[in-house]
C-alpha cells in the first residue's frame, strides 16, 4: 500500500508549501526591481500560464499515473524504455544539490528569528557606523562563521528529518496543514502594515506600472527560470507529491490552484516589499538575493516601532516558507530510496539526511572560513545554486516534456486528465512549445 494524502486541502497545502519558498520571497522582488516592475510581472504571469501550468500538469500526470517515486515512475509507464529513468535520477541529484545550499539559507532564517526574538540583531556593532554597514556586518558575522551557521543548518536538517520520518500523512501533510495557514495570515498582516506606510503609493506605483523599456530577451529568460524554480518544477518534487494524490484528484485544476496561490504569494511579497523600501528611502538598494532579506529588511524593521515583534514574525514567515520547501526536496530522495532499497521510512530518511550533514556544511563553510571550498573564486554554495537553477532544473523539465510528449503513450496523459480542449492544449504545449523554449533558455543562459 503506497502512501496517500488524506484530504484535498492537505494535498494542496503540501504542494503549495513546496512551491512557496525563498523563490517567492527573495528572488521575485529582485527580478521585478531589475526588469521593469509590472512589465516583468506580466511576462511572469504569461510564463506561468503558458509553461508553468502545463509542465506542472505533466509532473502530476507522471506521478499520479504511475503511483511511483520520481525515478521508478518512468519505468512503470514505459517498462521497455528503461533509460528514461535517468531523468528521474537527475532529479534526485538536483534535490541533493538544491538541499545542500537551501538548507543553509533556511538555517539563516532560524538564526535571524532567534536574534530577532532576543533583540541581538538590533544591538549596535561597535566600531561600525551607518545602518547599512551595521546590518551587513551582522550578516557576515552570522553567515560566515563556522559553528553558529552550521548549528542552525543542522537544527533545520534534523527538523526536516523528524517530519520526513513521520511519513506523508502524519508528517508532511499534517505540518503543511498547520504551517500554510500561518504563512498566509502572516503575509496578510505584513501587507496591511506595509500598505499603511506613508510611502506606500509610490512603492505601488513602481511595482504596478510597467516600464517596457527595461525588457530585453533576458527578461523572458529570467521570467521563465523564475517560474520553474518558484513552482518547484523540473526535478521530480511534484512527481513525488502527486504519486500521493488520490485517483479522483483533478490534475489540471490542482495545477491551476497551486500556481495561482504561488503567484499570489509572490504578488503579496511585492505589495509588502516595494512600499516598505520606498517609505524608508531604500528603493535604490539592490534587492538581489540575500541582501534584501538579511540587510535591507532589518534596516526597515529598525525604523519601525515594535521592531523586534515584526522582525521575529517576518523571519518566522521565511522559516515556514523555507521549511515546507525543503520537505518536498527531501521527499524526492526519501521516497526513491525507500522503494528502491525496500527500507523502512526511518532508515530511508536517515540515508538521505546523513550525507546532507556534510554537504550542507561544505556549502555553508564555503562562504566564510574555508576558501578551499571555492573554485576560481566561486564558492561551492554559488556553484550549487547556479548549476541547479540554470542547468539541472531546465534539463529536468526538458527531459520531462520530451518524455511526456514523445515517449509515453498519449493515452496515458489523456487518461489522467479529463479529456477536452484544455487537456489537448496542454498536451500540445508539452510536446512542441515547451521543449523548444526551454532549450532556448538553456542556450542563452550558458552563453
Ligand atoms: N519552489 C521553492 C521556492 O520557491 C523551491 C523549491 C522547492 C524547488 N522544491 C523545489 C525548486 C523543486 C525547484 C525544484 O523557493
Amino acid at each position: 500500500m503506497t502512501a496517500k494524502f488524506g484530504s484535498r486541502i492537505g494535498l494542496i497545502a503540501a504542494t503549495v508549501g513546496s512551491a512557496v519558498g525563498l523563490g517567492n520571497v527573495w528572488r521575485f522582488p529582485a527580478e521585478v526591481q531589475q526588469n521593469g516592475g509590472a512589465a516583468f510581472l506580466l511576462i511572469y504571469i504569461g510564463c506561468i500560464l503558458l509553461f508553468g501550468i502545463p509542465v506542472m500538469t505533466s509532473e502530476f500526470v507522471l506521478g499520479r499515473g504511475s503511483g511511483a517515486n520520481a525515478v521508478d515512475a518512468f519505468s512503470k509507464v514505459t517498462p521497455n524504455r528503461p533509460r528514461w529513468r535517468l531523468i528521474g535520477l537527475l532529479g534526485v541529484l538536483s534535490a541533493y544539490a538544491i538541499l545542500s545550499f537551501y538548507m543553509v539559507v533556511s538555517g539563516w532564517t532560524l538564526e535571524y528569528f532567534i536574534e530577532s526574538v532576543t533583540g541581538a540583531l538590533y544591538e549596535p556593532v561597535p566600531g561600525i557606523s551607518g545602518e547599512d554597514a551595521q546590518f551587513a556586518a551582522k550578516m557576515s558575522q552570522y553567515v560566515q562563521g563556522t559553528w553558529s551557521p552550521l548549528t542552525v543548518t543542522w537544527i533545520m536538517l534534523a527538523a526536516n528529518a523528524g517530519i520526513l520520518m513521520l511519513g506523508v500523512q502524519k508528517g508532511i501533510e499534517r505540518v503543511s496543514n498547520v504551517l500554510m495557514p500561518v504563512l498566509f495570515v502572516l503575509l496578510l498582516a505584513f501587507c496591511a502594515v506595509s500598505l499603511s506606510l506613508p510611502g506606500a503609493s509610490d512603492g505601488l506605483k513602481f511595482f504596478l506600472s510597467p516600464d517596457f523599456s527595461k525588457i530585453t530577451p533576458a527578461t523572458f529568460i529570467n521570467a521563465l527560470g523564475q517560474a520553474f524554480f518558484s513552482l518547484s518544477l523540473g526535478m521530480g518534487a511534484l512527481v513525488t507529491y502527486s504519486s500521493y494524490f488520490p485517483a479522483k484528484t483533478p490534475l489540471i485544476k490542482t495545477a491551476v490552484t497551486v500556481s495561482a496561490l504561488d503567484l499570489m504569494v509572490a504578488f503579496l511579497m511585492g505589495l509588502i516589499i516595494f512600499p516598505a523600501v520606498t517609505t524608508f528611502g531604500l528603493a535604490d538598494h539592490d534587492l538581489a538575493g540575500s541582501s534584501l532579506v538579511f540587510i535591507t529588511l532589518p534596516e526597515i524593521f529598525a525604523q519601525m516601532s515594535a521592531t523586534r515583534l515584526w522582525s521575529s514574525l517576518f523571519f518566522l514567515l521565511l522559516m515556514v516558507a523555507a521549511f515546507t520547501s525543503t520537505l518536498s526536496l527531501g521527499e524526492v530522495a526519501t521516497a526513491y530510496i525507500q522503494e528502491r532499497f525496500r527500507l523502512s521510512r526511518v532508515k530511508a530518511t536517515l540515508a538521505v539526511v546523513l550525507p546532507l550533514i556534510a554537504l550542507s556544511a561544505a556549502a555553508s563553510l564555503s562562504l566564510g572560513g574555508v576558501s578551499s571550498l571555492s573554485v576560481l573564486g566561486t564558492s561551492f554554495f554559488d556553484i550549487l545554486d547556479n548549476a541547479t537553477t540554470n542547468i539541472m532544473l531546465p534539463l529536468g523539465s526538458l527531459g520531462l516534456c520530451i518524455y511526456m510528449g514523445w515517449v509515453a503513450p498519449k493515452k496515458f496523459f489523456q487518461n489522467q486528465t479529463s479529456r477536452g480542449f484544455v487537456s489537448s492544449l496542454i498536451y500540445r504545449i508539452i510536446k512542441y512549445f515547451a521543449p523548444i523554449l526551454i532549450l532556448l533558455i538553456m542556450i542563452c543562459n550558458l552563453w
